[in-house]
């Protein structure tokens, strides 16, 4: 009898733990996606990308990278050359080259697309961490497919 009543007690402390520690991990996952990037060091531009990302809860950590290293780095993870733009992110199992909208990362985890994942070649002029979004020129955001080819993503009209 005694020990019967000694035992559901630790099950009920059991269940009151298991409880309280629930909010910890959900907490862990509003942090944002996590990202990692690599960069030229001395490169601006792509500092401010990783500020917007930043500001909007993703966890970025960075790698120094350039040259000839950066972009056998970009082709190894199948980002063709015409796609090619200044640092390149992996998000869960996605890459991100260049300036790639923050709305259009979320889009691109949101619906898991079987791809290589998003670019904006080249840096066009207004997109995030390129100067003002009021002067900004129009550019697409491209999907890469596993094949190599491309798709536009979105369109951005000019400001
Ligand atoms: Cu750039
Ligand atoms: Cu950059």
């Amino acid at each position: 009898m005694t020990k019967d009543l000694f035992s559901r007690r630790t099950i009920l402390i059991g269940g009151t733990a298991l409880l309280a520690a629930s909010p910890l991990p959900t907490l862990a996952q509003g942090a944002g996606p996590a990202i990692h990037v690599l960069k030229d060091p001395n490169c601006g531009c792509c500092s401010a990308w990783i500020q917007i990302l930043e500001n909007d809860g993703f966890a970025v950590t960075t790698e120094s990278s350039l040259g000839t290293l950066l972009m056998r780095y970009k082709l190894d993870n199948g980002i063709p050359q015409e796609m090619f733009s200044c640092h390149t992110g992996s998000v869960d199992g996605y890459m991100i080259e260049g300036h790639v909208p923050v709305a259009d990362i979320r889009r691109l985890l949101d619906g898991r697309p079987d791809a290589v994942g998003l670019a904006v070649p080249g840096m066009p002029y207004g997109s995030p961490g390129m100067g003002p979004e009021s002067e900004r020129e129009a550019y697409d955001v491209f999907l890469i497919r596993r094949d190599g080819s491309n798709e536009v993503f979105t369109s951005y009209a000019a400001a």
